[in-house]
C-alpha cells in the first residue's frame, strides 16, 4: 500500500522537534486521518485537537506544509506522492503540547468587545430590519473560531501585538456589531485604540487562509477602517468636534 510520509511537531512550548512517521494512504484520507492513525498506532501520546471532522468546530488547526489549515478539511492527495508532510501547530499561539495550542487569548479579547446594543423594540414590541442590512452581516456570522486568520496575520504572528492588535477574526466580530442594523452603540474609538486596527496594512492574508471564505479584509477590515477614518480624522468632523467638546 502506498505511504505518506509525516513530520509531526512533538514537544511543547519549551522545547521540540519534528518526529517522522509513515502512514498508509486511502481514498480520500485528510491530513486528521493520518493523525489519527499516528496516535492509534505509533505516539498514542500524540496530542491534538479536534471535534466535528467536517470543517464545523475549528478545532482541528494546524499548518500543514507551513500553512494555516484545518487538518479534516485538508485531502492528502493534494500532496505530491514521496514528498514528506509537515504538520506543525499554529504559530501565533504558544504550543501546550504537541498540535494543542493555547488559544485561550482569543476568548479575553472576544470578552472585551462592546456587546450588542439593541434599541428600543417598535411600538407593537417588536423590530424591523431591512435584508439588504442583515444580508450584509450574515456573513460574519459564518465564522468557526478556527483562529487561521489570526495565526497567519503577520500582527499578531511576527510581531505578537497581541496587548494591542484584536487580529483578524475580531475585527470580524466588531464589524458584525457595528453593522448590525439594530444596534445603537458606536464602537469606533475600540476598534481604533483597543482593537488597533491601524495596525492592518489589509495584506489579505487572513481572507485567503478563512475555511468559511469570509471576505475579511473587503468586507470587514476596510469598511471598518472607513468608520474610524471619518469618526476621528475627517478634518470637518474633528472641528465639529472640537467646537462641541465632544471627545
Ligand atoms: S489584512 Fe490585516 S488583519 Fe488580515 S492578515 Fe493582513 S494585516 Fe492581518
Ligand atoms: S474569520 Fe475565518 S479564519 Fe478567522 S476564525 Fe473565523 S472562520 Fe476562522
Ligand atoms: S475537526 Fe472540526 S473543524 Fe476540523
Amino acid at each position: 500500500m502506498e505511504e505518506a510520509h509525516l513530520k509531526i511537531f512533538r514537544g511543547d512550548r519549551d522545547s521540540g522537534a519534528f518526529q517522522d512517521y509513515a502512514v498508509p494512504l486511502h481514498e480520500g484520507m485528510v491530513v486528521l486521518d493520518a493523525i489519527h492513525f499516528v496516535q492509534a498506532h505509533q505516539a498514542t501520546d500524540l496530542a491534538c485537537r479536534w471535534n466535528c471532522k467536517a470543517g464545523r468546530c475549528g478545532s482541528c488547526s494546524a499548518e500543514v506544509n507551513g500553512k494555516p489549515k484545518l487538518m479534516c478539511m485538508t485531502r492528502m492527495d493534494q500532496f505530491p506522492a514521496g514528498t514528506p508532510i509537515t504538520v506543525a501547530p499554529m504559530k501565533a499561539f504558544p504550543v501546550i503540547k504537541d498540535l494543542v495550542c493555547d488559544v485561550s487569548w482569543n476568548y479575553e479579547v472576544n470578552k472585551r468587545i462592546p456587546p450588542f446594543n439593541p434599541r428600543p423594540p417598535e411600538a407593537d414590541g417588536t423590530w424591523r430590519m431591512h435584508q439588504f442590512d442583515i444580508d450584509r452581516v450574515q456573513e460574519f456570522r459564518k465564522c468557526i473560531e478556527c483562529f487561521l486568520c489570526q495565526d497567519v496575520c503577520h500582527v499578531l504572528r511576527d510581531h505578537d501585538k497581541k496587548d494591542s492588535f484584536a487580529g483578524p477574526r475580531f475585527l470580524v466580530r466588531m464589524a458584525s456589531l457595528e453593522m448590525h442594523p439594530l444596534d445603537v452603540t458606536s464602537r469606533t474609538a475600540y476598534i481604533k485604540d483597543q482593537g488597533g486596527i491601524g495596525y492592518c496594512n489589509i495584506t489579505k492574508c487572513c481572507t485567503e487562509v478563512c475555511p468559511e471564505s469570509i471576505h475579511i479584509t473587503d468586507n470587514a477590515i476596510i469598511p471598518l477602517k472607513e468608520r474610524v477614518v471619518d469618526d476621528f480624522y475627517d478634518p470637518v468632523r474633528r472641528l465639529v468636534r472640537w467646537l462641541t467638546g465632544q471627545q
